[in-house]
């Protein structure tokens, strides 16, 4: 039988003994000052089991692990439409690369690079009566906790530095691949991803991609198919240029966010959260990843 419980400890101890923890993301400034040595894991399984370590309970930015969470919001209101507007490809180039868009005429490669997720930014405010508010309480209703929020500094101080996100919303825009206006497009997710959430909290916020569309609280968001399809989109595209190597090491579908966060998770079986803030050279966080090909290599649980 696992002990997860000694499994985690084990992570745990080596985590914080580990010397080059990466570096804080400083690009939005506000993010700066989070304390590299913060770090947790928070493990949910389908059998209702938690295991926790750490700072499991403390809230970070999610930044573009929200990607996911509109991703399926999205796809709850359009179907297979929104692959009319983005790819299904991974990009092989960081989350904020340009050049490629220009080059396929403005259709990003996928949701989860910045400019995909700007395209599904754009489709949830054409179909949400209160874009923020209501895209807010769909994330609250999938954790059950309406304590989740979302950071105004963070986002605030993302739209002040966010250049390159700012150019990509005005190519899109020029190929034709946004409905509303860039100002306003932008306004909504740099908020998104500014919502601030725990590891437990993330952990729940997840199940549904666990549970085949169905979330912790028993409503069904996605269907079977859509929600297989979501975790195939994490598994190929949800680290960026790293995302062979993430495929590689840990093997689970996954998504990783700035602020350091990453949730992963085994179909039918568990969702696993980390966060800590230092990041290696591709945006993932170093420890994060660390810690889950500890976990997959000790469990022996992993999609392969
Ligand atoms: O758009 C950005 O650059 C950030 N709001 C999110 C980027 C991000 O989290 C990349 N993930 N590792």
């Amino acid at each position: 039988m696992l002990d997860f419980r000694i499994i985690l400890d084990e992570i745990y101890k080596d985590a914080i003994h580990t010397k080059d923890k990466g570096v804080v993301a400083s690009y939005i400034p506000e993010l700066a000052h989070i304390d590299r040595n913060s770090f947790g894991i928070h493990l949910r399984t389908s059998e209702g089991n938690e295991y926790s370590v750490g700072d499991f309970n403390k809230p970070f930015s999610i930044q573009s692990i929200s990607k996911v969470l509109a991703l399926a919001k999205a796809i709850s209101f359009k179907g297979n439409d929104v692959w009319q507007r983005v790819g299904v490809e991974p990009s092989g180039n960081p989350f904020n690369h340009l050049s490629l868009l220009e080059l396929e005429n403005g259709i990003p490669r996928n949701p989860l690079i910045n400019s995909g997720a700007i395209v599904i930014a754009d489709i949830l405010i054409s179909h949400l009566d209160n874009p923020k508010e209501d895209f807010l309480n769909f994330v609250r209703d999938l954790t059950g906790d309406n304590s989740v929020n979302y950071n105004k500094q963070v986002a605030k101080s993302e739209k002040a530095t966010g250049y390159k996100n700012i150019a990509a919303a005005n190519l899109l825009k020029s190929f034709g691949n946004l409905e509303n206006s860039v100002d306003d497009v932008l306004d909504f997710y740099f908020h998104q991803c500014s919502i601030e959430m725990s590891c437990s909290q993330l952990s729940k916020a997840f199940y549904l991609f666990v549970n085949k569309g169905k979330c912790l609280f028993e409503k069904v968001y996605l269907t079977e198919s859509q929600a297989k399809r979501i975790n195939a989109i994490m598994l190929t595209c949800g680290f960026y240029d790293e995302a062979g190597e993430f495929a590689f090491e840990v093997g689970l579908p996954g998504k990783s966010g700035v602020g350091g966060g990453i949730a992963a998770l085994l179909p039918n079986k568990f969702v696993i959260t980390t966060w800590s803030p230092g990041l290696n050279k591709n945006g993932n966080s170093q420890l994060g990843m660390q810690a889950l090909e500890q976990f997959t290599s000790k469990t022996k649980l992993s999609i392969f």
